[in-house]
C-alpha cells in the first residue's frame, strides 16, 4: 500500500471512530467554529498544534510556517491574523516555537540556500543581530541557538504588537492576549517564555492613533 493510500484508509478509520464515540461529532463541528486561540506555529512536522495540546478540531485557529514567523508583509499571515482576531473573536495568539528548529539552525549559518529561502531566513538573522550581545556571549553552540529560539518567539511576539489588527482589539475589545511558547522536541513540554497582555505599551513609533 502505497503512503498517500494509508493516509485515506486511517482518515476512514479516524472517521468512523469519532462517530462511534459521538454520533453528532461531524454535525456539531461543521455548524460553526468557535475558537478562542489562534496558533501560529513551526511548519516542523513534529510540532503539530492539536496534538501536543491534546485540543479538539475547533478549538485553535493555525497558521504555520518555517520558524514561526510574524513578517509585516506576510498577506498569509496577516490574513488569518485578520480573521482570527477580527471575525473568530480569539481570546489568545499563541506564538510556538521549538528547540531545534531546522530554520534557526540554517540562519545562523553563512549558506547560501538561494533566493526565496535566504529572504526567508534573513528575518531570524535580524533577530539575532538585535540580540547580538547576549547571544555572541554565549559558548555552547546548542544552548546559544535555544536561546535564538526563545528570542525569536519573542521578537515575532512584538511583531504581532506592531500590527493595527492587534492594537485595534487591545485598545476596542481588551483582546487578545499574546503568548510566546517554545515546544521541546525532547520532552514533548511547553515552555511559556513572554506574554503580552492587552494594552501593553510598545516603542510608541508603532503605536497608531485614532484606532
Ligand atoms: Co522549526
Amino acid at each position: 500500500m502505497k503512503l498517500f493510500e494509508k493516509l485515506l484508509r486511517e482518515n476512514k478509520s479516524w472517521a468512523a471512530s469519532q462517530v462511534a464515540k459521538d454520533p453528532d461529532y461531524f454535525k456539531h463541528l461543521a455548524d460553526v467554529q468557535t475558537p478562542e486561540v489562534l496558533w501560529i506555529g513551526c511548519s516542523d512536522s513534529r510540532v503539530p498544534a492539536n496534538q501536543i495540546t491534546n485540543t479538539e478540531p475547533g478549538e485553535i485557529f493555525v497558521h504555520r510556517n518555517i520558524a514561526n514567523l510574524v513578517i509585516n508583509n506576510d498577506v498569509n499571515l496577516l490574513s488569518v491574523l485578520d480573521f482570527a482576531v477580527s471575525h473568530l473573536k480569539v481570546k489568545h495568539v499563541i506564538v510556538c516555537g521549538h528547540y531545534g528548529c531546522g530554520g534557526i539552525k540554517a540562519a545562523i549559518t553563512n549558506q547560501d540556500y538561494k533566493a526565496i529561502l535566504n529572504m526567508w531566513l534573513r528575518s531570524i538573522k535580524d533577530v539575532y543581530r538585535i540580540h547580538r550581545a547576549e547571544l555572541d556571549s554565549i559558548q555552547n553552540f546548542e544552548k546559544k541557538e535555544n536561546r535564538l529560539v526563545e528570542l525569536n518567539v519573542q521578537e515575532q511576539v512584538f511583531n504581532l504588537a506592531k500590527t493595527s489588527i492587534i492594537q485595534r482589539a487591545w485598545k476596542n475589545e481588551q483582546r487578545p492576549h499574546l503568548h510566546g511558547w517554545v515546544y521541546s522536541l525532547k520532552d514533548g513540554l511547553l515552555h511559556p517564555v513572554y506574554e503580552m497582555k492587552p494594552g501593553t505599551h510598545i516603542d510608541p513609533l508603532y503605536e497608531y492613533d485614532g484606532l
